[in-house]
Order: structure tokens, then sequence, then C-alpha cells
């Protein structure tokens, strides 16, 4: 490019993403949110040339100051005249008489949303005042500029956390469990953010002039996007998200939204040869990036493969006793990560019983290894098996492990938590129970199978049955005290 480019509005989301991509070849500015070599500008108080040193040499200016947002915009018409009407003229007036290419950031708004996969010569008919503004600009340009470029963006995404875009928001309604309510009528082509950048510069770089639509390569509507969003999700983890399908109206906007705004970006690929990004695969990639565990973000198809959907009767059984729920992976390989652990968590939140969700495929497999989930105060009676020794890893929380000679006497206790003492094993034949000690135990267990009700375990007699509450009470404080005093 050789000569510096001018970015009014730096501090914007898409001026932060060029001025990363541009470094020192750019001079950008902010108003009210300063950046790292940004120079303070007010476009309602200032002149470009009160920030520009006469020995730098500047080729464009991208513009993309302003209010954006197509509510405030209403909400205060004389404002947003002044600062997206008024002060980009005299910002274009500026730039003309100092020599600089205006590169104006314009909307998908300027058409009224009655046709859809809008083309550069299709007649804007703007139905909000946004984009009123927007296109009065186009028109300044086209009748005071002979160079220039417009740059009319669809709406924008990006893939950062708080970025405030489209699929990043809903990360957050997501793991906050909220309703999201999104329109079927409304129809955009959503562009990634490197994508424009990538586009404003090589316009720039190919001195190209006129009217370009930056748009995704396909229409969508909200509805499709959240569900793109929720399957790419669910193949990572299962998760319940509550989807309204609503109409754009049902939102009691003070403008009637546009409803079909898909522009086509065909002239722009023509142009530059840009290869847009497709919109599912940056939503996997967000998705992986949120709800993925750490092992798994790497390789996708592993990730998806190992998935445990617990709400999926093809991919798990389900057997409820009654003392226990229990899940059994029908497939393997089979993943137990975070995800999985909260998701049993809430399902316990619900329930009265323990929850497990075996790894192997059902009571009569030949090992047996689970994930159990035990709640503090109910009463586990100690018992033994004749031919299976059981490995215990504590996840999350607290339990106390109790071994007995065939008198009931205690021959070993621990405290198994998931900081210092997390795996306990014990032999065939003895007896033992285990005590949750925090308000819930997540635990591992292991040992050969496969279950066989009625010879399973073996019960002693010095022990309570469990049928009577003030005798199970007594006997498992009497357990902990002895404990504590050991
Ligand atoms: N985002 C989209 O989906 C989308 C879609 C279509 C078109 N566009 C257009 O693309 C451009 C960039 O959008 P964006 O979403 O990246 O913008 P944005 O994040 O909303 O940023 C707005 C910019 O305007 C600056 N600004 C506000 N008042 C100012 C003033 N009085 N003087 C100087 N600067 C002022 C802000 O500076 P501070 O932050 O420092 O206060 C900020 O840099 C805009 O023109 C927008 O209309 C965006």
């Amino acid at each position: 490019m050789g000569n510096k480019i001018l970015i009014l509005g730096g501090s914007s989301f898409v001026g932060r993403h060029l001025v990363v991509r541009l470094k020192d070849t750019v001079i950008a500015t902010y108003f009210r949110r300063p950046f790292h070599n940004g120079v303070f500008f007010d476009s309602l108080s200032m002149k470009v040339s009160d920030i520009l040193n006469s020995k730098e040499k500047i080729s464009h200016a991208v513009i993309l100051l302003g209010d954006t947002n197509p509510k405030t915009c209403v909400n205060d018409i004389n404002l947003s005249n002044k600062l997206n009407v008024e002060s980009i003229k005299l910002i274009i007036n500026d730039l003309i008489r100092l020599g600089i290419k205006p590169v104006f950031a314009s909307s998908e708004f300027v058409f009224d949303g009655n046709k859809g996969n809008y083309i550069e010569t299709d007649e804007p008919n703007p139905i909000l005042i946004y984009g009123k503004q927007k296109l009065e600009i186009e028109n300044y340009l086209k009748e005071n500029c002979s160079d220039y470029i417009v740059v009319r963006f669809a709406k924008i995404f990006g893939t950062e956390k708080m970025d405030n875009t489209i699929f990043t928001n809903w990360v957050e309604d997501i793991k906050q469990h909220k309703e999201i309510k999104c329109a079927s009528d409304q129809i955009f082509s959503p562009i990634f953010v490197e994508d424009i950048v990538e586009a404003i510069i090589r316009l720039i770089n190919k001195e190209s002039n006129g009217i370009f639509h930056v748009a995704g390569i396909k229409p969508y509507s909200r509805i499709e996007l959240i569900k793109m969003f929720v399957s790419e999700i669910n193949k990572i983890v299962h998760l319940n998200v509550h989807i309204t399908d609503c109409s754009i109206h049902d939102f009691n906007l003070k403008e009637k939204r546009p409803l079909n705004v898909s522009m086509n970006p065909d002239k722009l690929i023509k142009e530059t040869d840009i290869r847009l990004s497709d919109v599912k695969m940056i939503c996997q990639k967000i998705a992986k990036n949120n709800f993925s565990s750490g092992i798994n973000q790497e390789n996708h198809k592993a990730c998806y493969l190992s998935s445990i959907n617990l709400n999926n009767l093809d991919t798990v059984s389900v057997i409820e006793s009654e003392r226990s729920v229990a899940y059994f992976c029908k497939k393997l390989p089979a993943l137990v990560n975070s995800n999985i652990i909260t998701e049993l968590k809430n399902i316990l939140e619900g329930l009265d019983k323990n929850l497990r969700l075996c790894l192997h495929n059902s009571p009569a497999s030949e090992f047996h290894t689970m994930i159990i989930l035990e709640r503090k105060g109910k009463y586990y009676r100690p018992h033994k098996h004749l031919k299976k020794s059981e490995t215990f890893h504590i996840i999350e929380g607290e339990m106390a492990v109790f071994i007995f000679d065939d008198n009931g006497n205690i021959v070993d206790s621990c405290v198994l938590d998931d900081v210092n003492n997390f795996i306990y094993r014990i032999d065939n034949n003895l007896f033992h129970v285990v005590m949750p000690l925090s308000d819930v135990v997540i635990y591992h267990e292991s040992k050969i199978g496969p279950f066989i009700k009625e010879n399973d375990c073996i019960f002693p007699d010095w022990a309570p049955d469990g049928s009577n509450d003030d005798m199970t009470i007594r006997y498992t404080n009497a357990l902990v005290e002895d404990r504590n005093n050991a």
C-alpha cells in the first residue's frame, strides 16, 4: 500500500480488526474507547485535518465511525443525523480537499427488504432512519467525489467472547439457559469480521471504485442460524436450548424492520477474488471454542464420536430402580468431560435417588465402569462382593470409605476428595461402605461385572438394613464419630 490508511472509528468492532491486520500502516481514531497508539477524534467538534501531520501521506480513509445502532438512531434522530450525516459530510469534504480517498462503511439497511439477494445496481429504498442516513452519505459521495469506495456491510459476526455479535451472544445465553427468541422472517447474509477486513484491504489495494456488497455467500434467517449453531454444539455436548420461533415484528420495535436484506457478494468476489468464509465452519469453531473440553479442542471428529448425548436413546439406555437412575452408554468411545458432569448434576437436582452414568452398556457387561453421583444424608448400606474388588476415584466433592471385618469393626477408613486422596481400591470379600461428606459427591467406580441382582451383595447383620431412619442415622453418626476420634 505504501501510503498510510486513516481509520476513522479505529475503536469500532470492525476498526479493531482492521488495526490488528494493518499494524503500523494505519492512523486510527477513537472517541470514547482509547487504545494503544489511537488518536482521539470527535467528529462532532473536530476536523480530519486536526489529527493529521502534514508530513504523513494518507491514501485512503476508512469511515467506520457513527451511531451504528438503528434503535438509538431513531430514538434521537436529531443527534444521530448530526453524527451519521452532518459530521460524515464534513469529513468527506476534508478528505476530498486533502486528496484522501474515502472508503465509506454503509449497510444492508439501505434496502427495504422486499426483494432480497440485492445486487449493487438495485435501487435502494431504506425504511429505517439508520438506512436513510447511510444512503444520504452514499448519494453525497456520488455527487461530490469522483473516486470513492462504498462497502455495504451485511450483519457482521465475530468469534471472540463478549464481542457482542450474534453467535457469541448466544453462547452466553445458552450457558445461562436463557430462552432464545429468534425471528424466522428476517433474512440476511451474515459475514465474518475477518472477511470484512480482507475485503476492505483488497478493494484498497486494487484501487477499486464504487459500491460493493460485502456479504456472506448464503442468506439465513435468525432461526436457521441458531438451529445450525445448536446442532454444532450438540455434536460436542448435548444441551437443551430453549429456542422460540417468532416474527421480527413481535419485538415491538419503534421502526418496522425490512424483512429480506440479504445481499449478493458476486461483484466483490469478481473484483477481488476473495474467498468468503462459510458461516457453518465459523459456527463449528465458535461451538468448539466454547463447549469442548480442552482435550478435544484440536480434534473435532474424535469429540463428536465420543460425545455422550443423554437425551438420545440411540446412544444411551436408561434403567431406573428404587434407589438409582442409571444411564448406560450403548457406544464407545465415550468421553466424560466437564459438560457431561454439569449435565448430570442438573439431572440429579430433580431426583431423589442417586444417579450413575455407566460407560459399560448394560448390567450384564463383564466390566463395569461408571460415574456415580450421590448425595449426603442418604444411607448407603455396608456390604461386600464375594468376587469383586472395586476402585473409587473422586471427580468432585468428598466421601468417606469404611472397611470392616466380618464383625463390623472398622479396619480402615479414609476421606477421599479431588485434591489429596483421590483413588481407593478395595479387595473382594471385604465389608465396606461409602458415605458422601459433601452435599454431592461424584466419583468413578470400576469393578468386574456382571451385576447379578440377588447375589451381587452380601449384607451383614451388624448394620441397619435402612428400613428404620433413626437406626441408620445413629449408625452413620457413630461411624463418622469413630473416624473423627481415630
Ligand atoms: N456491525 C455490523 O453488523 C454492521 C453492519 C452493517 C454496517 N456496519 C457499519 O460498519 C461500521 C462499523 O461498525 P461497527 O459495528 O464496527 O461499529 P461500532 O463498534 O458500533 O463503533 C462505532 C464507532 O464510532 C465511533 N464514534 C462514536 N461517536 C463518535 C464521535 N462523536 N466521534 C468520533 N467517533 C465516534 C466509536 O468510537 P468509540 O468506540 O471510541 O467511542 C466507534 O469507533 C459502521 O459504520 C456501521 O454502520 C456495521
